[in-house]
């Protein structure tokens, strides 16, 4: 794992550790904090309760109310003009030209407490690759908590497997089917066996961002603690001729995902 400085000015750098198999920690990005205080203040607009209160169950709440919740927080989030602005203004800090930035929807996950009930479609996910889905093998994923994590609360990587080849049901999902089934699973996924020793997971502070490769295999782990995650990827079309993507090893589908991302300045789908 890499702690970078916010200021880099260098998305070729990025992605060369990336699709490398690093894992890059920005730390305490203020546009990521502002992403993070405007979530929250959603939050509690939505939900009546700080995060706090909702988290040690102080809110009176019946757990349909919450699932209801939050769903509306979910699509306000996706639609929060401050949110667009701060997340631009982060791959600004770090570097990237927006110009050339295709970026999938914002998304907030809850990953309940071990053996806790998930929201609707929203389960903890197991062991994925995101190229299984998407085909597109230059995505660049970003994900933060909105608030402070520990390490057995965190997502997990599996770096050992990023240039190795991994049996997963990539052939047969579909992301139609997840669309229309409660129970259908949010990606394709593997069921190797993974050993604890082989994870690799991040305590991370508020404000601290993850950045690492769609291919770099990943799921979430989950403790005695509720979480919540802010998450996106982009691909980013610039540089290529500097760079070398991720080598499809394992990805089985046919299907690429180019409509899941869109220019962050023109809206303008990838092409
Ligand atoms: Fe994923």
């Amino acid at each position: 794992m890499k702690k970078l400085p916010i200021k880099l000015y260098d998305p070729t750098f990025i992605q060369k550790l990336v699709f490398n198999g690093e894992v890059i920690v920005f730390e305490k990005s203020t546009f990521i904090n502002r992403i993070i205080e405007t979530t929250r203040n959603h939050f509690n607009k939505i939900f009546g309760v700080t995060l706090e209160d909702f988290f040690d169950d102080n809110d009176n709440l019946a757990f349909s109310a919450k699932e209801r919740f939050f769903f509306q927080l979910q699509n306000k989030i996706k639609k929060c003009s401050e949110i667009k602005a701060n997340f631009s203004n982060f791959l600004k800090e770090v570097g990237f030209d927006t110009k050339y930035v295709f970026k999938d929807q914002y998304s907030l996950r809850y990953s309940p407490k071990l053996n806790g009930k998930a929201f609707g479609k929203l389960k903890p996910t197991l062991p994925h690759r995101d190229t299984w889905a998407s085909n597109l093998f230059d995505q660049i994923n970003f994900w933060f908590p909105i608030h402070k994590i520990s390490a057995g609360n965190s997502i997990y990587l599996v770096p050992k497997y990023f240039k190795k080849k991994v049996e997963n049901n990539s052939k047969s999902w579909s992301f139609e089917k997840f669309k229309k089934n409660d129970d259908y699973p949010s990606a394709p996924y593997t069921k190797i066996n993974i050993q604890d020793n082989e994870k690799v997971s991040f305590q991370l502070d508020k404000g601290n961002i993850l950045c690492f490769s769609g291919h770099q295999l990943h799921g979430s782990l989950q403790n005695k603690k509720q979480r919540i995650n802010f998450e996106t990827r982009i691909i980013y079309k610039s540089n290529l001729n500097k760079i070398i993507i991720p080598k499809n090893y394992d990805s089985n589908s046919k299907v690429v995902k180019k409509n899941w991302f869109r220019n962050i300045t023109t809206n303008k789908y990838l092409d």
